[in-house]
């Protein structure tokens, strides 16, 4: 896959380049210190350290600081490339069921990030980390979301949940009870939610549970 690829490939890179940036260093600035070492107090001056503390062999101060320098950016420029990869790897990388069919979706940064701030407006008191305060044994996981009838396992079939929820065995309409969109009336956040809202919702609340499955769904044995 082309993301791994590139993942891989960029801290290779980087430890290659600073390989050669140190090894080009280590043929030049030796010869160029010993030259230099007049130099030396002048350098230590500057730098604020006290005089006549020569006697250890120091290092020279050109390439310590080069080295720190090129250490520095080197890890700073992996570090960035590893957890933008990471980020995106986790992300775009996972496919979310849409529907009972088999048809999926990855979504992107920015419909996740959508989907969590409007999950954490509108549902996030009830079900903090997935879980449901009201019910633990009928929390956001995707055991009891697979096990609910029909299956609220899927995007739509949450989608449809929010429009018009039922029991978990399906054969009670709740939505008085729980946010809806056919009880809007009643359920003040719920009248400016548009369908996009609620797939946005829906594929948050899945994605969770395929990236954190151990912290998502509160009730679970894991808590
Ligand atoms: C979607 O995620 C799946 C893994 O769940 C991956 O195999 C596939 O390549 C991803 N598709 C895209 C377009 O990134
Ligand atoms: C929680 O939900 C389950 C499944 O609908 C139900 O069997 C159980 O009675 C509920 N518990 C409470 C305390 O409402």
């Amino acid at each position: 896959m082309m993301m791994a690829g590139t993942c891989a490939a960029r801290p290779a890179a980087a430890a290659l380049a600073l390989c050669l940036a140190l090894g080009l260093l280590r043929a030049f600035v030796p010869g160029a210190a010993h030259g230099a070492a007049a130099q030396r107090p002048a350098a230590a001056q500057a730098s604020g350290a006290p005089m006549g503390m020569g006697e250890q062999p120091q290092e020279s101060p050109l390439l310590g600081a080069a080295t720190r320098l090129l250490a520095g950016a080197a890890a700073a420029g992996l570090l960035a490339g590893l957890s933008a990869g990471a980020a995106r790897a986790e992300i775009e990388d996972v496919a979310i069921p849409v529907d009972g069919k088999g048809k999926t979706r990855n979504l992107s940064k920015e419909e996740l990030i959508r989907g969590k701030r409007l999950f954490n407006v509108a549902c996030g008191t009830c079900h903090v980390g997935g879980g449901t305060r009201t019910n633990q044994s009928v929390g956001l996981g995707i055991e009891e979301l697979s096990g609910a009838f029909p299956p609220r396992n899927t995007i739509d079939s949450l989608v449809d949940y929010i429009n018009a929820p039922t029991t978990y065995d399906g054969l009670k309409d709740i939505s008085e009870v729980h946010p809806s969109i056919i009880a809007a009336d009643l359920w003040p956040k719920m009248r400016s939610m548009k369908q996009q809202d609620l797939y946005d919702i829906s594929a948050y609340i899945l994605y969770q549970n395929y990236v954190i499955p151990e912290k998502w769904g509160g009730g679970k044995q894991y808590y």
